[in-house]
Order: C-alpha cells, then sequence, then structure tokens
C-alpha cells in the first residue's frame, strides 16, 4: 500500500523479538466477564484460535454471543471496570499482548493490528475531514505531510473513493454510509497492520454496498497478505470469504472447521440450526426453520450444555455435563456429547 509503511519492521511486537514459528496471531482460553450490579455476565468463556498470514477466519454467533467483546480482548480495549479478562493469551507472533504495558499495546493497535467498527461514525472524528484523519496516522509515524497526503490520496483511491483528491477535505457526514465505511477501510489499512479485525463491517449499510465493501476486503486482504477475522451473524458471508470458521454460542466456541467441511456436514446442532435458518440458492422452495428459543442471558448460562434448552437432541446428560470442545474427526471441534453419532438433518 505504501512504501514507506511496508518496510516497517515486521520482526518485532512493540520491541519484542518475534518467533518465526509462531502462528500469526493464536488465542488460547480467552475469557472475559463483565462484573455488573446484576451480576456477572461471562461475555467469552475459553476461546481459542489460530490465523495465518493471508486467511480468513470468520466468528459466527447470534447477537450477544460474545464476538466484539472477544475482539475488544484480543485488540486489549475492553471497557475496564466493568470488564475484565480472566484467563488466557493472546500471541502476535508469538507475543504475548498481555504482558505488554498499555503503552506498547497502543504502539500495536493500528500499526500491526487494527479493528473495523461495523459503524464507521463511531471511528471517524466528525470535527476532522477524513483525509486529515488518514494523513495524521501516518505522520504520528513519522512520515512528512506532504508524502502523508499523497498516501492518504492513494489509500482512499484504492478503497473505491472516487475523486480522492478532491474528496480529502471532505468531512465525515459529507460522505455517503458506504464511503464512510471504505474511509474507515482506508483508515485501518493505512499503517499495513499485519491483523485486521472487521467486526460485522457492513451492517449498517444496503444490501448492495454490502457486497461491494466485502468484495473490496477480500480483495484488499489478498493483496497485503493479512490475516483477517471477520466477525459476522451472517452465514451468507461467511461462505463467500472465509476459509475457516468459528462459531460462538452464549460465549463459548461450539465448532471450528475450514468452510467446505463445515458445509459439507457441521458437527454442532447450533451450527445446523444456523444453516437450516438461512435461505440457500440450492434448495429453493425448502422451508427454512429458525431455531427455536433465544439465546441464554450470559450471567445466568444453563448449566451442562448451554445449547441444551434449544436442542432438538439433547439428552440428559446434557443438562448436567458441559461438553468438551474436542476433535471430532481431522481438524474438525466441536463441543457436544454427540457430535460423531448426530444425525444431521437435510
Ligand atoms: N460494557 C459492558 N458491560 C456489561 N456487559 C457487556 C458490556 N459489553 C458487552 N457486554 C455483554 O457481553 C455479552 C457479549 O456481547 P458482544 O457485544 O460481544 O456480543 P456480540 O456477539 O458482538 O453481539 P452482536 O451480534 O449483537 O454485536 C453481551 O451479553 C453483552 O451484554
Ligand atoms: S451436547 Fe447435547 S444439548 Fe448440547 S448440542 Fe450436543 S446434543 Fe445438543
Ligand atoms: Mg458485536
Amino acid at each position: 500500500m505504501s512504501t514507506t509503511t511496508r518496510t516497517r519492521d515486521r520482526e518485532t511486537v512493540a520491541g519484542r523479538p518475534t518467533d518465526p514459528d509462531a502462528p500469526l496471531l493464536a488465542v488460547e482460553d480467552l475469557t472475559v466477564e463483565f462484573r455488573t450490579d446484576k451480576g456477572v455476565v461471562r461475555a467469552v468463556n475459553g476461546l481459542s484460535y489460530e490465523l495465518q498470514a493471508g486467511e480468513t477466519l470468520a466468528i459466527l454467533g447470534e447477537s450477544g454471543s460474545g464476538k466484539s467483546v472477544s475482539a475488544q480482548a484480543v485488540m486489549g480495549i475492553v471497557d475496564s471496570p466493568p470488564g475484565f479478562v480472566t484467563a488466557g493469551s493472546v500471541r502476535l507472533k508469538g507475543v504475548n499482548l498481555f504482558d505488554l504495558k498499555e503503552k506498547e499495546r497502543r504502539r500495536v493497535r493500528g500499526s500491526q493490528m487494527s479493528l473495523i467498527f461495523q459503524d464507521a461514525l463511531t471511528a471517524l472524528n466528525p470535527v476532522y475531514t477524513v483525509g486529515w484523519q488518514i494523513s495524521e496516522m501516518l505522520r504520528v509515524r513519522g512520515i512528512s505531510k506532504s508524502d502523508a497526503k499523497e498516501k492518504a490520496v492513494e489509500i482512499l483511491t484504492q478503497v473505491g473513493i472516487p475523486s480522492a483528491g478532491d474528496r480529502f477535505d471532505n468531512y465525515p457526514h459529507e460522505f455517503s454510509g458506504g464511503m464512510r465505511q471504505r474511509a474507515m477501510i482506508a483508515m485501518s489499512l493505512a499503517l499495513d497492520p499485519d491483523v485486521v479485525i472487521a467486526d460485522e463491517p457492513t451492517t449498517a449499510l444496503d444490501v448492495t454496498v454490502q457486497a461491494q465493501v466485502m468484495e473490496l476486503l477480500a480483495e484488499l486482504q489478498d493483496e497485503f497478505q493479512m490475516g483477517m477475522i471477520l466477525i459476522t451473524h451472517d452465514l451468507g458471508v461467511v461462505a463467500d470469504v472465509a476459509d475457516r470458521v468459528v462459531v460462538m454460542y452464549a460465549g463459548k466456541e461450539v465448532e471450528q472447521a475450514d468452510i467446505f467441511s463445515l458445509y459439507e456436514r457441521p458437527y454442532h446442532p447450533y451450527t445446523e440450526g444456523l444453516m437450516h435458518s438461512i435461505p440457500r440458492a440450492d434448495q429453493k422452495g425448502t422451508r427454512l426453520q429458525p431455531i427455536i428459543g433465544q439465546p441464554p442471558d450470559l450471567s445466568a448460562i444453563p448449566p451442562g450444555c448451554s445449547f441444551n434448552p434449544r436442542c432438538p437432541y439433547a439428552q440428559d446428560i446434557c443438562l448436567e455435563e458441559p461438553p468438551p470442545f474436542r476433535e471430532v474427526a481431522p481438524n474438525r471441534y466441536s463441543a457436544c456429547h454427540f457430535a460423531e453419532e448426530l444425525f444431521i438433518r437435510d
């Protein structure tokens, strides 16, 4: 994207040596809770995944399943108090980010890891022009004013802002919703990060613009070989762009698989339920079956398997013993007591 930022040091994370054999990002046993007046909200319970360079990992789940909180914990921006990361590690190229001081984490954010929010208005400052906001990010990294402007225009052009030079001095409110989202993507990618987390990046946009923005993200990700975590509740989006999928339910990981094998055969009844609740081009005329019931209150998660009140396959053991998250077939992981035996309905 920019010659200056492309040459930055990729061998260290906040000045600490990286491990060349480590995955780009490794999240292990991540646990986050909110201590509120109404009790402890267990938002993320033992989430683990790995992300490689050039890979897109989707985190899929219903509203309130802990997707955004997990992303905030990975970025180090959980609202604390009331939020606390109570266990786990997040390693970027082998360096545990939880060992870094806040000042060091700030250096990592933006330059090595960035977050694209659902709503561009929360990320863009309304009182500064879009161009200024992007060039300022480059300037604090030591790039001269004129070079920063040139690069900002280049990035805005790259994300599809027409006449980017003329739009440089526009304020965020002078952009349409789709253009603002593109500007935020430009800002997130300006420093050429290794990892980008896109948290429902298109839900605020209308359907045609959604498809364009997703396509743009996929192209940029491919070009720059970033690792991308795409947070979504939309299985259709996952099918289009993800390599692998983590399915979350009530703050826990219930299934993890590569996208092709997941579609071929889910190993968790919740994933199966998600698949039956969206329209599929190859099954025209089939009635959709929404998952019955509601996700649990995270301050009162049911004992045993948290999906048991909604699961058509639940047995007695499901009411008592939490199913471990385990490998149920080669490279297939599920948290269901009966993953292997289940008759997954067509
Ligand atoms: N600041 C906070 N204080 C208390 N609880 C919180 C706070 N932030 C999030 N939570 C709780 O953490 C849980 C997980 O929230 P999260 O935002 O991660 O869900 P999500 O999967 O991203 O949902 P959505 O699809 O609606 O964005 C929810 O029960 C939410 O109420
Ligand atoms: S463990 Fe039991 S309740 Fe949970 S998903 Fe499997 S069958 Fe359903
Ligand atoms: Mg969210």
